[in-house]
């Protein structure tokens, strides 16, 4: 496995649209390790494959740390509610930006070994979901963010300040 360069915002392969995958190939077997470990290795919750500069329609995602998901061609079905946060993207270091979202999702993808799967994920998992999700047709969430992106570090000050 290898860590691999994570494309930061400017670069114009995040906006483009990304493959689907009709089989996987050692490649593609290298390519899902690798997004694991620099995903895990920047602390990110989550990483699409256009990220590492590679158009295929592929993220991984961990909210908890324990809870690995790797989806393959992954397409929401289901959304509800509402929730407002502050999100952030590895392609846009040290910011974040306050992104409405919907609460409750249901996603339709392949796993690993291409067979179909559905997860469904809530609050933080759900917006994580869509972040990503996006990613694989060009799209970043500073397009979505109500207001002006925050430095992390100021964020971080507020957040004490209202303890
Ligand atoms: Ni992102």
């Amino acid at each position: 496995m290898a860590i691999r360069q994570i494309r930061e915002m400017g670069d114009p392969i995040l906006n483009k649209v990304s493959k689907v995958v009709t089989e996987i190939t050692p490649r593609t077997k290298f390519l899902i390790d690798d997004m694991i470990e620099t995903m895990y290795e920047a602390d990110g919750v989550g990483l699409a494959a256009p990220q590492v500069g590679v158009l295929k329609r592929i993220v991984v995602i961990d909210t908890t740390g324990e809870d690995l998901l790797v989806l393959i061609n992954p397409e929401i079905i289901e959304s509800d509610g509402e929730q407002e946060g502050y999100e952030g993207c590895l392609s846009v270091p040290g910011k974040s930006g306050l992104v409405r979202r919907p609460n409750h999702v249901k996603v339709r993808a392949l796993n690993e070994q291409m067979e179909p799967i559905e997860v469904e994920g809530e609050e933080l998992l759900a917006r994580a979901l869509c972040h990503e999700i996006e990613h694989l047709d060009g799209h970043l969430y500073v397009e979505k963010v109500e207001g002006d992106l925050v430095d992390n570090s100021e964020l971080m000050k507020s957040e004490e300040g209202e303890e």
